[in-house]
């Protein structure tokens, strides 16, 4: 639903400018809205009454302000709660500021969307309501600036921002220069701490980086490991809201369709003579890995893991297409790493072609880029896809990538390390056990081993690396998220009526339908199973109006709507992944899928001319009483 209103007030958009910027002024020309509570920079806390259709609903909100261009655009978000928790609104506000004749022209747009119980009523009601509240909002903005304090203020006091010159304020964006830029924005926004003491790479930086990813902390900039030549940052992107800030993205509601939306069109990379990432160069007898990254990220790991962010970059022997892939590395030697990149990865199948043509395959790993290269290195990608050039769709501008001394092999020119080698073919060494995504330990492989014949590296160099672990961590969510909207832009294509859809790391899918027919919800796990390269083992489809992004939503449609002799497909002895936990030694690669379909048999409903079951909710109840006892109910959170 969008409240959208243009009106004109007689002042300069320099005042009017102070007007809007200042919460306490602007705020109350909201209807309804009271209490304003400041809590952060650029960050409020308010309440709204509203009244729908017959339905009295408080809500709880918090305004945050996403982009301010002096003086002539500020844009938030608004979050909220309905009193009762039944509701959840969320509203993108634009308040837009340019001069006229007579002063100012303000346009005003709010987007708001509604799920849960009053979504579900009070959708229609609110839509039809949307035209007098902008009306309403630009009469209490006419009266309130005229008797504002901004009114009275000297010009002189409050420096007011020149048109064409101001500073855009962005809180999130895609085309990051470097891994260094994106660090700098996070520090800026208390998200990531540096440690300056020195800490044992043994034992300590797996206690830091373990407390900080379940305190769903801040990222962590180790300057002074023990034994290490350089310092590391880990936990990265180790929340949600890092991750989506990283691609300049609001919300998980709207991140497979953004997501879409940029990668209609790939963009390739550009090729640049020189970069920093060549800066500095180790080779020969100076190469210590040890001396790089030490760290041993899990108790009863094999060793040093120091690939745990390191994205493999191949190039096809046959196509000679780019692949990129992050696949655990164990420190082996002083230059050697094993590889463990499985079969049904894209870089294992590059080193097959040519193992099979008995050639070495030359290499390049890349560590401590920039976000979107993070995020495009874990994707999942049909094959022959080159991943640098969804990047670059990603951040809507093209990689600067230079040759690496690994055959010519393209690497991103800003990344902090480059290293250099070849896999040999027919060779085997023992690498892990290692602590991984799944929150287990995956076994020692015979995998094929990277020698490392060069490093390079920016000046100043800062190793990125991840702790492994089950959520929350980075190796989960972005290995997670980039796959999940690449499998739904695939399934959207192949079946109608695909919504939305939530994924894990690769273990389940749960995907909204609009249910257009029978047989539906099983076409869409064919799709899933058969389309997409994630190998999720359970498939869950739900109705439009369930909240994807809510599992106490998803359960609830899990534990009433499904039938499990009719609505359980089992499907056996499928290609799985090689570190699922629910398969022993001698099965590994395979498992087992399920699909189940929670949406409501509506049509069996149908079928018998009955109507399907109605919803208990009673919104009107909940919030008339709200409305006589909302003070006294001492439990309640304000
Ligand atoms: C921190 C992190 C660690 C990862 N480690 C591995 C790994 O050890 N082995 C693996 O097969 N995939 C691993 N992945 C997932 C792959 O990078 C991902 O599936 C990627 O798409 C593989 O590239 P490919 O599809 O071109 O083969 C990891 C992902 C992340 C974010």
């Amino acid at each position: 639903m969008k409240i959208e209103e243009t009106f004109n007030v007689p002042e300069t958009p320099e005042t009017v400018w102070r007007f809007i910027t200042d919460p306490v002024e602007v705020g109350p020309c909201v209807p309804g809205l009271s209490d304003i509570e400041v809590v952060g920079p650029d960050k409020y806390k308010a309440k709204v009454k509203v009244t729908v259709g017959p339905i009295k609903a408080a809500f709880n909100f918090e305004v945050e302000v996403t982009k301010e261009t002096p003086p002539s655009e500020v844009l938030s978000v608004t979050r909220g709660e309905e009193g009762s928790k039944a509701s959840k609104v969320t509203a993108h506000n634009i308040l837009r500021l340019s001069p006229s004749s007579d002063g100012t022209e303000v346009y005003y747009s709010s987007e708001v969307s509604i799920t849960g119980r009053l979504g579900k009523f009070g959708f229609g009601v609110m839509k039809k309501k949307a035209k007098s509240l902008g009306e309403e909002f630009a009469k209490n903005f006419r009266q309130r600036i005229e008797t504002s304090n901004v009114n009275a203020t000297d010009s002189e006091a409050i420096p007011a921002p020149t048109i064409q010159t101001g500073e855009t304020k962005t809180m999130g964006k895609a085309n990051w220069q470097d891994m260094r830029e994106f660090m700098d924005a996070l520090e800026e926004r208390g998200e990531l701490v540096r440690i300056s003491e020195e800490v044992d790479p043994a034992w300590e930086i797996n206690g830091l980086t373990r407390i900080g990813l379940q305190d769903r902390g801040p990222a962590l900039l180790f300057e002074n490991i023990k034994g290490a030549d350089f310092p590391m940052v880990a936990n990265l992107l180790g929340t949600d809201e890092r991750y989506l800030f990283s691609l300049g993205i609001d919300k998980w509601s709207d991140y497979n369709e953004e997501w879409i939306r940029r990668t209609e069109e790939f963009i390739p990379p550009r090729m640049v003579d020189s970069g920093p990432c060549q800066e500095e160069v180790i080779e020969g007898d100076d190469i210590d890995l040890h001396k790089i990254c030490n760290t041993v990220w899990h108790q009863f790991d094999a060793g040093e893991f120091p690939g745990t962010l390191g994205i493999s970059i191949t190039r096809g022997r046959n196509d000679g297409v780019l692949n990129a892939g992050i696949y655990r590395m164990h420190t082996l030697s002083n230059n050697t790493l094993g590889w463990g990149a499985p079969e049904y990865t894209h870089g294992r199948q590059h080193y097959m072609e040519y193992e099979h043509a008995d050639e070495e395959m030359p290499m390049a790993v890349v560590t401590g880029y920039d976000p979107v290269v993070f995020i495009m290195g874990a994707t999942r990608t049909p094959p022959g896809i080159d991943e640098f050039h969804i990047g670059g769709a990603l951040r809507g501008e093209a990689i600067d990538m230079v040759a690496s001394g690994a055959d010519g092999i393209p690497v991103p020119a800003t990344s902090e390390f480059v290293f250099e080698g070849v896999i040999k073919p027919h060779h085997r060494e023992i690498e892990g056990g290692f602590g991984e995504y799944t929150g287990y330990y995956g076994e020692a492989r015979s995998n094929p081993a990277f020698e490392v014949r060069r490093i390079t590296h920016r000046k100043k160099p800062i190793f990125l690396g991840a702790r492994e672990q089950w959520e929350p961590s980075d190796s989960t969510l972005v290995n997670g998220k980039s796959s999940q909207a690449e499998a739904f832009k695939t399934v959207k294509s192949l079946v109608p009526g695909v919504l939305d859809m939530r994924c894990n790391v690769c273990f389940e899918a749960i995907v909204k339908i609009d249910k257009l027919f029978p047989g539906h919800p099983q076409q869409v796990m064919d799709a899933v199973w058969g389309g997409t390269y994630s190998r999720y083992k359970h498939v869950i489809i739900v109705d439009k109006d369930v909240d994807i992004w809510d599992y106490t939503d998803v359960h609830w449609a899990l534990s009433t709507n499904v039938r499990a002799d009719r609505d359980v497909t089992i499907s056996p002895r499928r290609a799985g992944q090689w570190l699922d936990p629910a398969v022993s030694l001698r099965e590994k690669g395979w498992q087992t899928q399920m699909g189940i379909d929670a949406t409501l048999c509506t049509e069996e409903y149908e079928f018998w001319g009955e109507k399907s079951p109605r919803l208990v909710d009673d919104p009107e109840i909940v919030a008339k009483t709200l409305d006589k006892w909302g003070d006294k109910l001492s439990w309640r959170k304000s």
